[in-house]
């Protein structure tokens, strides 16, 4: 008959018995069989029959039998088992221990690692192994053995770093340790401290006159770490470099060329870097000169209301008075003359004199003047009055006799000139004359010689 080999003991080797694998290894363990058995199969962990997949391979080779773990995870750590099976459904078995530790591994340790200065920073060491590291953080080469004001140690094995300010910069080392293999490792982080913008501004507003070819800087200084970017603003725009606009010392002063009155307003400093920003306004004044922009001559139909208007601008606004040549009497925003003829009212850079009644005496030059702190814008116009022509003599008898001519003069002021027309009987005497007139023409005079 067949002969069981399996009824003794021992007939069943795996190469290995107990063994230690890092996660990640591979290694194969191989059964050996003494006889011929029917089968050999292998048994994971929890009991069940293995079978080929992506991490496993099984190779049988007669009395031998191969398994091979790929990249061995923690999960595969427990006792795997060799059965053999003979003809007679009778086993034997073999167990080999896998144990699975993993290595030191520093999963996420930046460097450099950066802060807000005033933060609570916590600086990171993720380092895993198995069994769990003793993690050891050391500053400048002196171990922080144990928590204080400024450092404590955190269960996650992160460093923890109260208020860090510029001093707190350096070189920490996270060491971790395995007692058990005396497997050591560490990882070196530079710490870096942030510091946000301040703003120094000397002078916060400035004064400038426009149109006079005149410029301003303005200088914002700025302190941070890293050195903060200065830039500036204008209406919600950034400022780049022109012929207008000059900036120096890496930004921190802008210089305004050639100020004009839309210059005027405000300014915005910009002070910023990782660990914040900063800003700060700065408000320019522009004054501009007096300039009256309008002024007419005016003419008014004697006896109706003659309206002059002066018309001004400046920062500030002028204040408007007029000055009436004939007489040198002043007026003002809100004066009226005794007989109530004249008045003046005025509002944001407009004053208007109103003379009701106007008269030939008010014939002539008016002076607008606007006057504001920083200077003053003088103008003339004329006012002229148009009236009916009036007759200046009542002269109506002339003598003369037989041969001798005479010349009959109609004296007549108007404005504008009127023309003038002599009848005789209620016929028009033509201006070319007759036989025995003729009219000589002069500006307000008219002659009418009779031969
Ligand atoms: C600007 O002008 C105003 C008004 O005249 C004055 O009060 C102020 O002191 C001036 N500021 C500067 C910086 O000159
Ligand atoms: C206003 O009137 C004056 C005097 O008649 C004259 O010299 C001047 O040219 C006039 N100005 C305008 C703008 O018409
Ligand atoms: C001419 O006579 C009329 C009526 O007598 C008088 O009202 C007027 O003032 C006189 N004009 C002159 C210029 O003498
Ligand atoms: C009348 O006036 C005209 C123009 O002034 C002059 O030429 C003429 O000699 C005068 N005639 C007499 C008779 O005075």
């Amino acid at each position: 008959g067949v002969i069981s080999l399996f009824q003794l003991q021992g007939l069943v080797s795996i190469s290995l018995k107990k063994v230690e694998l890092s996660v990640g290894e591979s290694k194969f363990f191989t059964c050996t069989a003494i006889g011929e058995p029917v089968s050999l199969e292998w048994y994971n962990p929890q009991g069940e029959r293995m079978v080929p997949s992506s991490r496993v391979a099984l190779h049988n080779e007669g009395v031998r039998s191969r398994l091979t773990l790929y990249n061995a995870n923690v999960e595969d750590a427990g006792i795997y088992r060799c059965q053999a099976t003979d003809a007679q459904g009778q086993t034997q078995e073999a167990t080999v221990v896998l144990e699975i530790y993993q290595k030191l591994t520093f999963r996420d340790v930046p460097s450099p690692q950066e802060f807000r200065q005033g933060d609570v920073a916590e600086v990171v060491c993720d380092v895993t192994s198995s069994p769990v590291p003793v993690v050891a953080w050391y500053y400048n080469n002196i171990e922080i053995t144990e928590d204080t004001e400024k450092f404590q140690l955190l269960p996650n094995n992160n460093l923890q770093v109260q208020r860090v300010t510029k001093a707190d910069e350096g070189i920490y080392r996270c060491e971790a340790r395995v007692e058990a293999r005396g497997e050591i490792d560490f990882r070196d982080i530079i710490l870096v401290v942030n510091v946000p913008p301040v703003l120094s501004v000397p002078q916060l507003s400035f004064n400038a006159t426009a149109d006079y070819g005149e410029s301003v800087t303005f200088t914002c200084r700025a302190y941070g770490s890293p050195e903060p970017d200065v830039t500036w603003h204008r209406k919600g725009v950034e400022l780049q470099e022109s012929e207008q606009y000059v900036m120096r010392a890496r930004g921190t002063t802008l210089t305004i060329r050639n100020i004009k009155q839309d210059d005027g307003g405000s300014y915005t400093c910009k002070a910023s870097n990782k660990a914040g920003e900063m800003q700060q306004e700065i408000f320019l004044k522009v004054f501009v000169q007096p300039h009256i922009t309008k002024l007419r001559n005016v003419t008014a139909v004697e006896g109706s209301a003659a309206m002059i208007s002066c018309k001004a601008e400046g920062e500030p606004l002028p204040e408007i008075s007029w000055r009436r040549a004939s007489d040198g009497h002043s007026f003002s925003d809100g004066d009226k003359s005794p007989d109530g003829r004249v008045e003046v009212r005025g509002r944001h850079g407009e004053s208007m004199l109103t003379i009701v009644g106007v008269g030939l005496s008010d014939w002539g030059r008016f002076d607008c003047e606007a006057l504001s702190r920083i200077g003053g814008h003088q103008k003339s116009m004329f006012l002229d009055i148009e009236y009916a022509p009036k007759f200046q003599t009542n002269h109506t008898i002339f003598f003369s006799w037989e041969g001798n001519p005479v010349n009959i003069s109609c004296d007549v002021m108007s404005n504008p000139p009127a023309t003038m027309l002599w009848r005789r009987e209620k016929l028009t005497i033509p201006t070319e004359g007759t036989a025995n007139m003729r009219v000589h023409n002069a500006p307000g005079r008219s002659l009418l010689e009779v031969c």
